[in-house]
This record gives structure tokens, C-alpha cells and sequence, in this order.
């Protein structure tokens, strides 16, 4: 939402803000001649409140930013809480919390009627009060002018002529508040953009070309690997023959999904310590690299669309003969064809979001027939089978020996 009005801002700056800045340059050049061309005195006493009105609207521009901004946060807020509210409503119900969901999503709606009820009535304001500071100058001209007039130092047709000419000057004078307020905001966000753009990824590819054929041996050497100040993995090494295969015990939290991720880079593996076929990771292109290497996390993530788009999310087109057919080749490996068969759609069923239609050992095991699909040389599996009862677990174990086998 930041960075939507962050471009939003600089898009007014190039859009609103450069076309209104040459627009007032031409009003001013071309009415401040005809204007001055009749009376130079009746100029300057009909430009006396501009600069009020620039610093005017300048002010109602910064609260008009500030509380349409306002009121976009309290909107988040508020959809954000119904969100947590309706993506947790088991737990929700489970406590008995409803009447507290109630109160604290009535207060964030309070919140945002505030801040709506806020930013309507500088809405309101606004032009009234322009319009009654521009209306200063137009009396101050009636009474000067007219007086001109009456002595005859000015004709008739000099005072309609000036009088349209002001006309003229007096929305480009607003504008400018506008756009001092809109340069000042758009070249803010502008630097805050740039930061994203400028930002480098932390893993980025290596220089070495992608390997023919990966055999398929992983070797890790003396791995330290740190979150914060704390090494969650410590002089990890091992190594895995192409073909080979190595399970990875330990209690929750010693490091087996953090080395999971290490693998295929998508932590920032530290250089000289994971070797794929005896070329450091670090030097590889990471698209090789991950198709080299089949990940299947632990909470598995399914997207919102059809069980067989799931599977096959991999491939450039999901849905044709072919990858179907692929896609439910994995999942008998995975050992879920024939409960996946089993729902009211088959596999074209939609899983909803986050696989919500699905039970954690069967997410688990769509995420697995994803990471079967692509047959990489190497598998990691991180916990695949923490919520698969022990039959199915032989079965599984016994697809992936096959694949080792090929
Ligand atoms: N993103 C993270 N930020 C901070 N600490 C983390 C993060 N991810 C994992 N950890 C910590 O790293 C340790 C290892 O976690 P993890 O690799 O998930 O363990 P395991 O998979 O063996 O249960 C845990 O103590 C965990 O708290
Ligand atoms: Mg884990």
C-alpha cells in the first residue's frame, strides 16, 4: 500500500504537476501582459491576495495529502482486522473471542469514520474558502477599477478585458499551491522508490555457465549458518552420492528446515560450503540450481486453483493432455491420486484459498507430487511425511527409492 502511493504521488508529479506548471507559466505570461498593458497599479492591487491564496491552498493540499492518506491506513487497518478475523475464525470461535472480534472491528470502523468524516470536511472547505480569498481580489479590482473608470484613466472595454484577464490568473494561482505541495510530496516518493529499484537481491545468480547434466552428488562442508547472532547450523558437513539418499533427524528448532532452504539457495547460502556435483551453488545460475534441485517445504503452500495446476506449476502450460498426465503420474507417487480422484472435481477441483479444502496430509502430499513432477536429480524433502500415517509413508519412501533408482 506504501508503494502504491508512493507511485501514485509521482505520477501526479508528472502528470498534474508538469502539465499545471506550463499551463500557469502561459496564463501568467499571457494575462499579466494584457493585465499590466492597462494598468500596471490595477495589476498589483488585483494580485495583492495571490500570494494568500497560494499559501492557502498550499495548506489545504498538505492536509488534503495527510488525511486522504489517513483515511487509507484506517481503511487497511480495517480490512486487515476483518481479514485476521475470517482467516482465523475457528480459532476465533474455539476461544469463544466473538463479542471481543466484534468490539475491536467496531473500533477500527469507528477509527475510519473519523478519519473519513475528517478528510470530507477539508474536502468541504476548501473551495468556499478559495473562493471567498480569490473573491478579495476580484472586489479590490470592482472598487479600484471602477474608481479608474469613473475618473476615465481606463475605458469601459480596458475593464472587462482586465476583468476577464484576472479571471484567468485565478485557478493557475491556485494550481501553483497544489503543485508546490505535489513536488514537494512526488520528489519524497520518488527517493523512496528509487531505494526499491536501486536495492540488490541478497542471492543473486552465479557467473558459472549451467551445467549440461547434473549428476546429481551434493557434498556440504564445514556449513555455519546464522540467524541473528546465533548459529543454527555449526560445522555441518556431509555428503550425498548421486542416487544416494540421507535422512536428517533432530529435535524441532536444531535446523533441518533452515539447512532444507540453504540447499537450493533461497537462504544466502554462504559461498564455499554447498557443492552440486562439486561446483559451488554459489557459482551457479540459480534457475539451473533450482531446477537441479526439487524442494518440497514443510508447510506446504498450495495457490488457489486447481489440485492438477498445483501439481504441474512448474510447467510453461499446466493444462494441457500432456501435463496433466504428468501431473497425475506424480500424485500417484505421491501416493494422493486416488483421494485427489475422490473429490468433486478430481483434479480440476479448486483447492480455495491456501488449500483449505485440503487436510495437512494431503496438502502435504500435493506439495510432494510438485516437487516428484519436475524429476529433478536431487530431492529435498523437509518433514514430507510428518502428517502421513505409516502405511502411505512406506509407499512414498518406496516411490522415491524408485526415482533414485532411474
Ligand atoms: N526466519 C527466522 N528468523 C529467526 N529465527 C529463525 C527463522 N527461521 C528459523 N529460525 C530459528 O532457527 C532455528 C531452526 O529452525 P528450523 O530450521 O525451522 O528447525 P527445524 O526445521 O529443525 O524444526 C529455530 O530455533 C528457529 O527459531
Ligand atoms: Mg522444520
Amino acid at each position: 500500500s506504501r508503494s502504491t502511493n508512493d507511485l501514485t504521488q509521482v505520477r501526479l508529479l508528472l502528470g498534474f504537476g508538469v502539465l499545471n506548471v506550463a499551463n500557469t507559466l502561459f496564463a501568467l505570461i499571457s494575462a499579466l501582459s494584457l493585465m499590466i498593458g492597462i494598468s500596471g497599479r490595477l495589476t498589483l492591487a488585483a494580485l495583492a491576495p495571490a500570494p494568500v491564496l497560494m499559501l492557502v491552498t498550499r495548506w489545504f493540499a498538505r492536509q488534503m495529502f495527510s488525511r486522504t492518506r489517513d483515511t487509507q491506513e484506517s481503511l487497511g487497518v480495517l480490512s486487515g482486522r476483518a481479514q485476521a478475523s475470517l482467516a482465523g475464525v475457528r480459532v476465533v470461535r474455539s476461544l469463544a473471542l466473538e463479542p471481543a472480534e466484534q468490539r475491536a472491528f467496531s473500533a477500527a470502523s469507528e477509527q475510519y469514520l473519523e478519519k473519513s468524516l475528517g478528510l470530507a470536511k477539508i474536502r468541504g472547505a476548501m473551495f468556499p474558502i478559495m473562493g471567498a480569498v480569490s473573491a478579495v481580489g476580484l472586489l479590490i479590482v470592482f472598487w479600484y477599477g471602477g474608481t479608474l473608470v469613473l475618473e476615465q484613466r481606463i475605458s469601459h472595454g480596458d475593464f472587462v478585458a482586465f476583468w476577464a484577464g484576472l479571471g484567468r490568473l485565478i485557478w493557475p494561482l491556485m494550481a501553483l499551491g497544489f503543485v508546490a505541495s505535489i513536488v514537494q510530496r512526488g520528489r519524497a516518493s520518488y527517493e523512496r522508490l528509487e531505494q526499491i529499484f536501486v536495492a540488490v537481491p541478497e542471492v543473486v545468480s552465479g557467473p558459472a555457465p549451467a551445467p549440461a547434466l547434473v549428476a546429481g552428488s551434493l557434498a556440504v562442508r564445514d556449513l555455519t549458518f546464522l540467524i541473528g547472532e546465533r548459529a543454527v547450523l555449526d560445522h555441518v558437513s556431509f555428503e550425498v552420492p548421486p542416487g544416494g539418499s540421507l535422512a536428517i533427524v533432530g529435535r524441532t528448532g536444531s535446523g533441518k528446515s533452515t539447512l532444507a532452504a540453504i540447499l537450493p539457495r533461497l537462504l544466502p547460502t554462504p559461498a564455499g560450503t554447498v557443492f552440486l556435483d562439486g561446483v559451488d551453488v554459489c557459482t551457479l545460475p540459480l534457475r539451473a540450481l533450482r531446477r537441479a534441485i526439487g524442494y518440497a517445504q514443510q508447510d506446504a503452500f498450495l495457490f488457489s486453483t486447481t489440485v492438477a495446476r498445483n501439481i504441474a506449476f512448474s510447467l510453461d502450460q499446466p493444462d494441457t493432455d500432456e501435463a496433466v498426465e504428468r501431473a497425475r503420474a506424480s500424485a500417484a507417487e505421491a501416493q494422493i491420486l486416488t483421494e485427489l480422484e475422490s473429490l468433486p472435481g478430481g483434479l480440476d477441483t479448486v483447492v480455495g484459498e491456501r488449500g483449505v479444502q485440503l487436510s495437512g496430509g494431503q496438502r502435504q502430499r500435493v506439495a510432494l507430487a510438485r516437487a516428484f513432477l519436475g524429476e529433478p536429480p536431487i530431492l529435498v524433502l523437509d518433514d514430507p511425511l510428518s502428517a502421513v500415517d505409516a502405511r502411505t509413508e512406506a509407499a512414498i519412501l518406496g516411490a522415491i527409492e524408485r526415482q533414485a533408482q532411474q
